[in-house]
């Protein structure tokens, strides 16, 4: 369905029609097209950023300083200079699949990084703006810059099996969910073996629920928000995309196991032990060790 469309083909500025946008415009269709898909992004639900700074030449960076400015309530001083794709706030995933161009805004950072410039592919009709999670994005966009981390990405998505979990009273803790998601299924020890961050409900759009996510961040690249979502990050939105994937097939096998009218074992201790004494993935040692143990 992505083959040879032309995601720019609407647009009437000449930034959009970088070769280099085009292509992740793509990735972005495909991906936006899963969550639809998947049902984990109801009406507006869902957002994303993506670090696309590499894409553009000094000279172009400062042509995109001639967009209006429009102030945030917070400064990020390690993001000056920096060019986000962020998706509109408002827009729906299954039109972003559509066309991605027409859903999403680039935001560049000014030279403090207190304001930012807000380019659309058109001045025409209602121009996007960023998305309400935007100051969750913006802090750990900063956080990764600061990391100098590979991932560039960040997805925020209703993934329905992960909030269910959340709503469990006996899985409100990053120990319990890490447990039940860990014991499902083999891959998602071997792919996210530092776990998820847990943060208890917090409002959504809210500089409290940044705070708490980039805590989250600090050691994982998963945070569940519980009764709403998840945020995700990778050096692809594919791969932000499969970690999510992951983790659902893990709450699916013990939502099967339930409605099956069981309560599943889980792998165990020593199972758990093999796994990472098989040295496939990359575990870290000490995050499973402080879990399992
Ligand atoms: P936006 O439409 O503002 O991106 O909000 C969607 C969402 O999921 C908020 O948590
Ligand atoms: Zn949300």
């Amino acid at each position: 369905m992505t083959g040879n469309i032309d995601y720019a083909q609407n647009s009437t500025n000449s930034i959009f029609q970088k070769k280099e946008l085009k292509t992740l415009f793509r990735e972005i269709a495909e991906v936006a097209e899963y969550l639809w898909q998947r049902g984990w992004a109801e009406r507006n639900a869902g957002n994303f950023s993506i670090n696309v700074t590499g894409f553009f030449t000094g000279k172009e960076l400062d042509s995109l300083a001639a967009y209006p400015l429009n102030p945030l309530t917070k400064s990020y001083p390690a993001l000056k200079r920096k060019v986000f794709i962020i998706s509109g706030t408002g827009t729906r995933m299954r039109d972003m699949a559509k066309n991605p161009g027409a859903n999403i805004c680039l935001v560049y950072m000014c030279e403090t990084g207190s304001s930012c410039h807000i380019i659309t592919q058109t001045d025409e009709g209602v121009p996007v703006r960023p998305t309400s999670e935007l100051a969750t994005h913006l802090a750990i966009q900063q956080q990764l810059v600061e990391k100098k981390a590979t991932e560039t990405v960040i997805i925020h998505a209703h993934v329905t099996e992960l909030v269910a979990l959340t709503q469990l009273p006996a899985f409100t803790s990053e120990y319990a969910i890490n447990k039940v998601l860990w014991g499902m299924h083999p891959e998602t020890l071997l792919f996210l073996p530092d776990g998820v961050g847990f943060i208890p409900f917090t409002l959504p759009g809210s500089e409290s629920i940044a705070m708490a996510t980039l805590k989250g961040f600090e050691t994982r690249k998963v945070v569940l928000w519980e009764k709403h979502g998840c945020m995700s990050v990778g050096n692809s939105i594919a791969e932000a995309f499969d970690h999510l994937d992951l983790l659902a097939k893990s709450a699916k096998i013990y939502f099967l196991c339930r409605s099956a009218g069981t309560e599943p074992e889980g792998l165990t201790s020593a199972q758990l032990q093999e796994i990472r004494d098989s040295g496939v993935g990359s575990m870290d040692d000490y995050n499973y060790l402080k879990f399992m143990i």
